[in-house]
């Protein structure tokens, strides 16, 4: 898909502008948008709402052909919603952003056109929402997973080629928010193409491959960027027994996985991001139901979102030093595997009883918080579809985001929580503390790894708090947002757009 802009200018863009589609704003309450107005010459779009047809409602759309007036052969009308007040400024907020963008890709997906002019109210103050919304529903729209299909579906229809039309003082700001919606729009793709292939494609090595993929893409004279892939015998001389013991069970070799990108000066202290890469859950001797276990090859999907991320900041070359870690195995059963009793060593020196061998992400994130100690980070951020509690305290619209409870993680929690916001890709802050520590003591061993029935995200993001207590950090649990199940089925890329939204204000900062 190929994304510019151009200065919005109503002769030229609209009413004679050579393109096959034109995608204008109406509103409800039978009003035009400005811009609608200027196609209206003979009347047709004030009497396709006068009768209906079309409500202006958000979500609402209709494709009206070879109007007065006007050289492009279609015009898609989408519904903003209400129209503003005399008084007040128009801004609509981002969820209804992304609703109105959704329609209208959905349009424009279903006719024959293969280039659209796009002048949803892009003012100063929508301007930024509105190109993002429209580029990441385009393009999430033309996604498929159906390489593994003997025969991909053909899709013959959809827009091909866009052009965002800009009011006239915002051009610059318009390249820079197409720039980075497209860097995002890569980013997601990315996540969603390594979670949505299965455990037998998409293995440790196959994700350790996609690091040094990014870093060999990316590198240039004004880039820094590289991978590092440890194997199982490099894991066992840096002590990390907590990370070999969810791997003892599986054939397929481990990688830990780190891929660095220094855009920022030497000396700056880094961002590291710690994805969990369970490429496949079974949980292990603790064995999983039969019922939708194959939704456990989106286990890694924190690992994705974080290799996601690194694409997205890579094709910006952004100015900051960011570090990827990520601990990638298998959880299976064999006659090798770490049993329920079983006490391993963690990096940190630390012991864990292994009571349940299903909570094996915390596991392997435990030794990669020790490991990225070693980059005197200035903050670590990981990323995990850790719990199944997660998905039943905040369901599938909110990540959960727990930090420690004071000033330096109120800020960083605030920064997560407001990148989440503005870019609809949400979190909600959840409770850690001493009285969900007590849940984790062992008779046997310093701590156990489960904490319980009660509170099983919180006492889950416990257990990761007592391996960062030597920088400033911040957990995602991303159990409920990281793909959807149903006849959707299928990854999200989220909290891809969080993540690059926060490092992009870092690097701004
Ligand atoms: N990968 C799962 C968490 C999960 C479950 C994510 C369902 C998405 C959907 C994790 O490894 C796990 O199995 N957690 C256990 C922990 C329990 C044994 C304490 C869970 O949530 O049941
Ligand atoms: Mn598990
Ligand atoms: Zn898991």
């Amino acid at each position: 898909m190929d994304f510019s802009t151009k200065p919005f200018d109503a002769k030229s863009n609209l009413a004679s502008g050579k393109t096959a589609c034109i995608v204008v704003g109406i509103y409800e309450n039978k009003k035009l948008t400005a811009e609608a107005e200027l196609l209206n010459a003979d009347g047709a779009i004030s009497a396709v709402l006068k009768s209906g047809d079309v409500t202006g409602k958000v979500g609402s759309t209709l494709v009206l052909r070879n109007l007065t007036g006007v050289a492009a052969e279609r015009v898609v009308l989408v519904g903003l919603g209400e129209a503003p007040t005399a008084k007040a400024a128009h801004a609509i907020n981002n969820t209804t952003f992304s609703k109105i963008a959704q329609a209208a890709a959905q349009s424009l997906a279903a006719i024959s056109a293969t280039d659209a002019h796009i002048t949803l109210t892009l003012h100063a103050e929508n301007l930024n929402a509105a190109i993002r919304s429209m580029v990441l529903a385009l393009r999430a729209t033309a996604y498929r997973c159906d390489g593994l299909k003997s025969k991909p579906e053909t899709v013959t229809t959809g827009v091909k080629k866009i052009v965002f039309a800009v009011y006239g003082k915002d051009q610059a700001r318009a390249k820079t928010s197409l720039t980075q919606s497209v860097a995002l729009a890569n980013g997601i793709e990315l996540t969603k193409q390594l979670a949505d292939l299965p455990g037998n494609f998409c293995t440790p090595t196959y994700l350790a491959n996609a690091a040094k993929k990014i870093a060999t893409e990316f590198k240039s004279a004004s880039s820094k960027i590289s991978a590092e892939i440890l194997d199982k015998k490099q894991c066992q001389a840096l002590k990390m027994g907590s990370f070999l013991s969810v791997t003892a069970g599986s054939d397929e070799p481990p990688k830990f996985i780190v891929l660095k990108h220094m855009g920022g000066k030497a000396k700056d202290a880094p961002v590291v991001l710690v994805g969990k890469g369970i490429t496949f859950d079974s949980g292990g001797i603790s064995l999983k139901g039969g019922l939708g276990m194959d939704e456990m090859k989106y286990d890694m999907g924190g690992a994705a979102s974080v290799l996601g991320t690194m694409r997205a900041i890579a094709e910006l070359n952004l100015k900051l030093n960011v570090i990827a870690v990520i601990p990638s195995c298998e959880n299976m059963p064999n006659g090798r595997a770490t049993k329920p009793g079983d006490i391993v060593t963690s990096m940190s020196g630390q012991t864990i009883e292994v009571l349940n061998t299903d909570a094996e992400g915390r596991l392997i994130l435990c030794d990669a918080l020790t490991y990225a100690e070693r980059f005197n980070p200035a903050a670590v951020i990981d990323v995990a579809t850790l719990t199944g509690a997660c998905i039943t305290s905040l369901g599938h619209h909110n990540s959960g985001l727990f930090t420690r409870h004071d000033a330096t993680h109120d800020a960083l929690a605030n920064e997560l929580l407001a990148a989440g916001t503005e870019t609809g890709d949400t979190a909600w802050r959840m409770p850690i503390g001493e009285a969900y520590n007590e849940q984790l003591k062992s008779n046997f061993a310093d701590m156990a790894n489960i904490g319980g029935p009660a509170a099983g995200s919180i006492t889950a993001a416990c257990f990761l708090e007592r391996y960062t207590r030597k920088y400033t950090w911040a957990h995602l649990d991303i159990a409920g947002t990281a793909w959807k199940s149903g006849a959707a089925k299928g990854a999200t890329g989220r909290p891809v757009s969080l993540l690059t939204t926060f490092l992009i204000g870092r690097a701004a900062a």
